[in-house]
């Protein structure tokens, strides 16, 4: 149906064969699943879909998520948005190019976190404005055993932007968000509901306590693991090209964007988060 090849050692692997832009088989999606149950983040070149055709190949995994951020919703698909670095007027949109540059996984403040991310590139930077991806279950596995005997008995506590990397979102949300204002509950460990893999589910954005523990030593444990988890060989760096999309696992991964290109040079893409799979 399609080719999968795997990208070095990382946790992401490339697959071709397929045109997104066009109806694809049914049968593409659990294989799709399939593959992300190996490689939690998947890698198409040389894509071409406008608004309808992303939102019509990203809707056959399951329900879309409007975006928390109502300014970045694209008006005609509101299960789409934008991730862009250019504003209306066409002039640098700052909180764009800061955005989503600490490690997190999307929609992790909420009370039932979304499936996939999905991104699909039209204008890139030459360099410094990729996305970087961790494999988490990977990270638990590596962790002392005393240290995942422990974090087995902890929940954590998720509220938009709460954690220690998360100052960039200070006043982003409306008021009357008031269900992203208050913390949700999420077992420090998760297990994946299709490879049933432990998963640390832990992210320095959204992450802000452990019940039970001391904010100041919940803040020290949350940089703790995210230092433990972003080793330099473990990382997946998506070096973006107009044309790419990316489908990654919400469940199994923290992801964040480099932010280090200059913000003169565009960056926009589309993205689409999938509720759960159907
Ligand atoms: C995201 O967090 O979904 C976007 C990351 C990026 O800007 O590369």
């Amino acid at each position: 149906m399609f080719d999968t090849t795997p990208i070095d050692d990382k946790p992401a692997a490339r697959i071709d064969g397929l045109d997104l832009s066009q109806p694809l088989n049914p049968a593409v999606y659990p294989a799709l699943r399939q593959a992300l149950s190996n490689y939690p983040v998947l890698v198409f070149h040389g894509q071409n879909l406008d608004a309808g055709a992303f939102h019509d190949f990203t809707r056959g995994f399951g329900p879309l998520q409007e975006h928390v951020l109502h300014k970045y919703r694209h008006a005609d698909f509101p299960g789409l948005s934008w991730l862009t670095n250019v504003a209306a007027d066409g002039s640098v949109d700052e909180f764009g190019v800061r955005r989503a540059t600490t490690w997190h996984s999307d929609g992790s403040y909420t009370a039932d976190p979304p499936a996939l991310g999905i991104l699909h590139a039209y204008e890139t930077p030459g360099s410094g404005g990729g996305t970087l991806f961790i494999d988490m279950g990977a990270t638990f596995d590596r962790l002392e055993p005393a240290l995942q005997t422990r974090l087995r008995e902890l929940t954590g506590l998720h509220r938009h932007g709460a954690g220690p990397g998360g100052d960039m979102y200070d006043n982003s949300l409306a008021d009357d968000q008031e269900e992203n204002h208050r913390d949700v509950f999420h077992p420090a460990v998760t297990k994946h509901p299709d490879s049933g893999r432990d998963i640390l589910y832990v992210n320095e954005t959204h992450t802000h306590k452990f019940e039970g523990v001391s904010k100041a030593d919940s803040v020290a444990l949350v940089n703790d693991l995210i230092a433990q988890a972003v080793r330099p060989d473990a990382i997946y760096h998506h070096q973006w090209a107009p044309g790419d999309v990316l489908i990654w696992d919400e469940r199994s991964t923290i992801h964040r964007g480099e932010g280090a290109y200059a913000p003169q040079e565009r960056r926009i893409m589309l993205r689409a988060i999938v509720d759960r799979l159907t």
